[in-house]
């Protein structure tokens, strides 16, 4: 298996602590920009790092760049299909990214063995729907992704089933041009099925630091600046209350993961935040929380420029859902459309 050298091993023993270890106030100093971590931790890091930057082919401008980054982070509980596709995307951009991988450990995924997800999977714990796993899984992701290169700048979380919209160039400068530097993260009100989403874990649970006026939801699919990705794991005050089991009986009103990252932003930093997603998603007929699943015979250039507009004056960056199966039909639209302008 492509994590089991030592050099991974030691980092792995670093991030598998408890989040709530790895996050403690002694490391996360709310005083200190960014994170330090304790020493034996930032020397595992260092190993980590010059063991990921030995395994790939960098130019030496890349190791000297100072260019702010972004890093992708795959959450995941199935075979990475589309890394070919990535790959495509990422190429000849090497010093503008990381990729960070977190796999549902229970499931024995295939390991991608293309360049820029050999060695990148994080330390990983189960994951299910209508839990909180999925938000310690992303908070996990942005951990290692804030400590692992200082020059992380913006934070996307992906799924196996997402794929691009649009070249590297093209979500690169529409992330980082921005003035000043918002997080991309829908974030909504007023929606019929938020109250019983919020009563889920019982009618008074989330107070007092929870007030149903302030509870929100939105895409679990965000691109967080690095100031929200550092409040993200921070957090101890929301997520108290967000990582608690929801009632049995209500467990239909249950996704944690669509109400923690937008109540959160929403309550401490709502002008840092554009209030939309960059990740378009079809919930036409959608089936138990389900979102439309695209297959081989959809997969055409208009569907493409279809799903890159927008209501509004921003296209989309990423799709989804998309089924392994169409791999083929987008690998033969890669160059002509997806990355081309
Ligand atoms: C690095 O380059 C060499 C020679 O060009 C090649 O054989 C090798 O596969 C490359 N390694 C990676 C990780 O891309
Ligand atoms: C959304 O999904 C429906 C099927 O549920 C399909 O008919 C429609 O074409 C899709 N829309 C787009 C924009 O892909
Ligand atoms: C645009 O607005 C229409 C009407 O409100 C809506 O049905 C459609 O889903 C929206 N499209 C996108 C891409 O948001």
């Amino acid at each position: 298996m492509a994590t089991s050298s030592p050099l991974f091993f030691s980092f792995s023993l670093l991030l598998s602590l408890p989040l709530v270890l790895l996050l403690a106030p002694r490391l996360l100093s709310p005083k200190t920009l960014p994170p330090i971590p304790a020493a034996n931790e930032l020397q595992d890091l260092a190993l980590f790092r010059r063991a990921t930057l030995s395994s790939s082919n960098l130019s030496s401008s890349d190791l000297h760049s100072t260019r702010p980054k972004i890093a992708f982070l795959f959450l995941t509980n199935s075979d990475l299909s589309f890394s070919p596709l990535w790959e495509l995307f990422f190429s000849s951009h090497s010093s503008l990214f990381n990729v960070y991988v977190h796999a549902d450990p229970s499931t024995h995924l295939l390991l991608p063995q293309t360049p820029s997800f050999r060695h990148r999977f994080i330390p990983s714990q189960p994951t299910s729907r209508s839990s909180p796993t999925l938000i310690s899984a992303a908070r996990r992701l942005l951990a290692a992704a804030l400590l692992d290169d200082p020059l992380n700048s913006f934070f996307a979380l992906l799924s196996q089933h997402c794929i691009p919209l649009n070249p590297f160039p093209s979500l690169y400068h529409s992330l980082l041009s921005q003035r000043p530097l918002k997080s991309f993260i829908e974030i909504l009100a007023d929606e019929p099925s938020l109250h019983a989403r919020y009563v889920a874990r019982g009618d008074l649970t989330m107070l007092p630091e929870v007030p149903f006026p302030q509870f929100r939801v939105g895409s679990q699919f965000f691109v967080l600046t690095r100031r929200h990705a550092l409040l993200v794991v921070r957090d101890r005050r929301l997520w108290k209350k967000f990582r608690l089991p929801c009632l049995k009986s209500r467990e239909s009103s249950c996704y944690p993961e669509e109400h923690y990252f937008p109540t959160l932003l929403s309550m401490r930093d709502p002008a840092g935040c554009s209030g939309y997603t960059l990740t378009r998603v079809n919930w036409t007929e959608s089936v138990d929380g389900h979102p439309h699943l695209y297959g081989p015979g959809e997969v055409s250039a208009d569907l493409i420029r279809t799903l890159r507009k927008s209501n509004s004056s921003y296209e989309y960056m990423f799709a989804r859902k998309f089924s392994p199966s169409c791999l083929e039909p987008l690998m033969e639209l890669a160059n002509t459309v997806i990355l081309k302008d």
